[in-house]
């Protein structure tokens, strides 16, 4: 198959979805790639080593959809790129199409073939593409909020860990999925009194075996919450319920609770957020401030960090790509039922009930439309 890399143009995306040693994978299995010019730039990788790797280098982005079959991307199309887009091109790549109407009608309408990052999914409901930049944002809200507690960075001037002779931070986390256990684990390493509360009782057993002593696990309600932050330094929100808004657990009568320069990081800012004075902030201007607390809200926090993104989100994508590239889409899906959940748009139809019920489109079963297309 022949795989086109284009250079990421939305703004502030500075990851690439194909590192140099992916392209050797793909190679190894016979296929072609091709990327465009500088697009591993921003993340440390070099033209060179992309030529080095077996891919060809192409000038422009025009170039990279003109010849390939399958588009790998980070970020969903933009509306530049729409018109490039060819009919039963395949795109694999981030999509969030349930946020984006003009997108889904641009996708239906070029009848390109849409597998979303977001919506592969594996039996147990973990969703394998989305894990890596949880994992990242988790371990960085633990760096940002330490930076942020510095008084020139108006906090409170308390060093996460502390000194022998001064107790440590206290630090509260939202939610023990991914994020929060990744968080819960930097900050526990930097010698914080860590304490993780969460709704599920299986998942603060599994974490109070796994946790070190500096963290405690408390069920999370409205009396916990109140008492947990109302002593804390730094807190990380980090709840999640799929396919909803984030509830608020702090709600701004709340802020009061905490001492002045208290730091709020709150990950899940990207679904409304657990802390009802968040709002998204960008890496170019990252916090405000309300009532003398500290709010970091950065919706895309991986974005930061480049070269670790691209490199957590390659190792996820890269075998659901190669069995794209190995057997085709339609055999792809049809065999692996973790990429057929992946399906979003084909033939110009909405294969995902949840994109079809956003934009309140017609909606056609993946099983069917699978079935048809291949034995077309
Ligand atoms: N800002 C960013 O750059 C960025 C990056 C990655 C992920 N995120 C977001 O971070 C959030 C968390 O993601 P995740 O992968 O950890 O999700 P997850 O599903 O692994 O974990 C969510 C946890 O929240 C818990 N929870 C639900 N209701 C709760 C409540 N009332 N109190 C306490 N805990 C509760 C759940 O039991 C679960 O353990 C999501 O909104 C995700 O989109 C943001």
């Amino acid at each position: 198959m022949i795989i086109g890399v284009p250079k990421e143009i939305k703004n502030n995306e500075n990851r690439v979805a194909l590192t140099p040693a992916g392209v050797a994978e793909f190679k190894k299995h016979g296929h072609l790639v091709y990327v465009q010019k500088s697009a591993g730039e921003n993340s440390g990788f070099s033209d060179e080593a992309y030529a080095k790797a077996g891919a060809e280098l192409l000038p422009t982005i025009e170039a990279v959809y003109e010849i390939a079959e399958m588009i790998i991307k980070v970020k969903e199309p933009i509306a530049s790129e729409y018109p490039l887009i060819k009919k039963d091109q395949l795109l694999f790549t981030y999509f969030h199409f349930a946020s984006s109407e003009p997108l889904t009608y641009a996708m239906i309408e070029r009848e390109a073939v849409c597998l979303a990052y977001e919506t592969v999914e594996k039996s147990d409901r973990s969703l394998p593409l989305l894990v890596p930049m949880s994992e990242v944002a988790g371990r960085m809200a633990i760096q940002e909020g330490a930076k942020y507690l510095e008084k020139p960075m108006k906090g409170k001037g308390i060093l996460l860990g502390g000194v022998p002779g001064v107790p440590p931070a206290k630090v509260v986390v939202l939610g023990g999925g991914i994020v929060g256990t990744q968080a819960a684990k930097m900050a526990a390493g930097f010698g914080a009194q860590v304490t993780i509360l969460d709704v599920s009782l299986p998942r603060l057993r599994y974490l109070s075996d796994v946790m070190p002593a500096n963290v405690t696990t408390v069920m999370s309600n409205h009396y916990n919450v109140m008492d947990a932050i109302s002593q804390a330094d730094l807190v990380i929100g980090a709840v999640l319920i799929p396919g909803a808004k984030a509830p608020h657990l702090i709600t701004r009568d709340m802020l009061k609770l905490m001492s002045p320069g208290t730091v709020l990081v709150d990950v899940a800012v990207d679904q409304g957020g657990c802390i009802e004075t968040c709002s998204p902030t960008t890496h170019e201007n990252p916090t405000f401030i309300i009532d003398d607390i500290v709010h970091y809200c950065v919706a895309n926090m991986p974005g930061a960090v480049p070269y670790t993104s691209t490199l957590a989100l390659t190792n996820a994508t890269l075998p659901y790509a190669l069995q794209l590239a190995n057997k085709g889409w339609k055999k792809a899906c049809t065999e692996n039922e973790e990429l057929k959940k992946g399906l979003n748009v084909a033939n110009g139809k909405i294969l995902y009930k949840g994109v079809a019920e956003a934009w309140n489109l017609p909606f056609e079963d993946v099983e069917t439309a699978l079935k048809d297309l291949v034995y077309a």
